[in-house]
């Protein structure tokens, strides 16, 4: 059913997986995420950014959040499933009124991200979300440190890695559920240069989860960006250059640690374009819109069945 993240994050922790968070703005993406999360019996949380609510109507998105939750139930039934557990939750909220108006339409989790404020500022905003949050029983994100690249309309140049020596006065000052670091990941389908060693930061990740055992921590910027859409973007009209994401390899050992939430929003942009462009090219004769954004829909659904068996561990844990 709906719930907030914190039974999520207590079972992932428990079991060493984690919970994918996929970000959506219309409704053949929604339906992708549902459809493969109760197939692949996996709990999910639903990211909405700013930009997001802009884009498809915070009236509406809050209404389609809550129609994909009796989707997936209604699915449950027909298909002779077990119900998945199903957050919808803000990404990346930049103020405290964002947030209680998201509060206010039905979300069960919000992040706050104060990770471009001084240290200070951070926590007195986190603090204050926090204590709106937890009497609606709406869980809370915070973020230490600074990922590269762009997020929404702010743009960073360097990784400003988490400082261990911060999290855990943070974690305690603020009240958060959970906890947003950076460690070399970023956002986007640009996150290293070519001739750079696509490394995250695990010793970091080690050394934070030493301060806050048992902690739920969150990697944004966590898409692997798949070579296979990239050459197909490109082979039909794209121009993607240089497109490099984080190795699953790495993720997987992230899943495995106190890593209980896993950003993803790039990939699922990458394959949705790639089948949309072939088919554009392929059959130039199509112009109804279910005959692309149906396909899109399915290779979509596919790419999130692999992600939550194959790199989050989160199949079978709902
Ligand atoms: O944090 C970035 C997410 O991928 C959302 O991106 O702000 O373009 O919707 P967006
Ligand atoms: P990607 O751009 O790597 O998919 O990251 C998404 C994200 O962090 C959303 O908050
Ligand atoms: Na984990
Ligand atoms: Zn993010």
């Amino acid at each position: 059913g709906f719930v907030n993240t914190r039974k999520m994050f207590e079972v992932a922790m428990k079991e060493g997986f984690a919970v994918p968070a996929y970000n959506f703005n219309n409704m053949e993406q929604l339906q992708a995420i549902v459809s493969a999360c109760l197939e692949s019996q996996s709990p999910v949380i639903l990211q909405v950014s700013k930009g997001a609510r802009e884009y498809a109507d915070q009236t509406l998105l809050q209404y389609m959040g809550k129609g994909a939750v009796e989707m997936m139930r209604r699915m449950a039934k027909e298909k002779g499933l077990g119900e998945i557990p199903i957050a919808l939750h803000l990404d990346h909220g930049d103020s405290y009124e964002l947030c209680v108006s998201c509060i206010e339409s039905g979300f069960s989790s919000v992040m706050i991200d104060g990770s471009h404020l001084s240290y200070e500022e951070n926590v007195a905003l986190t603090k204050k979300v926090v204590e709106y949050a937890h009497k609606y029983d709406v869980t809370v994100e915070g973020e230490l440190g600074v990922l590269a690249g762009v997020e929404d309309e702010v743009s960073a140049e360097h990784h400003v890695y988490t400082d261990p020596d911060q999290v855990e006065d943070f974690v305690k000052k603020t009240g958060v559920d959970s906890l947003a670091i950076a460690i070399g990941t970023s956002h986007g389908a640009y996150k290293f240069k070519p001739g750079q060693k696509p490394e995250i930061r695990l010793d970091i990740l080690k050394e934070i989860e030493r301060r806050i055992p048992g902690f739920p921590i969150v990697l944004h910027g966590s898409s692997s960006v798949p070579q296979d859409a990239v050459e197909t973007i490109n082979k039909y009209g794209g121009q993607l250059k240089d497109s490099i994401g984080i190795p699953e390899e790495q993720l997987r050992a992230a899943a495995r640690s106190a890593v209980c939430k896993i950003n993803i929003d790039s990939d699922g942009r990458l394959v949705m374009t790639a089948k949309i462009r072939e088919i554009f090219a392929t059959k130039p004769a199509e112009f109804d819109p279910r005959k692309y954004l149906g396909p899109a829909r399915d290779a979509l659904k596919k790419m999130y069945m692999e992600k939550n068996e194959k790199v989050l561990g989160s199949a079978g844990k709902a």
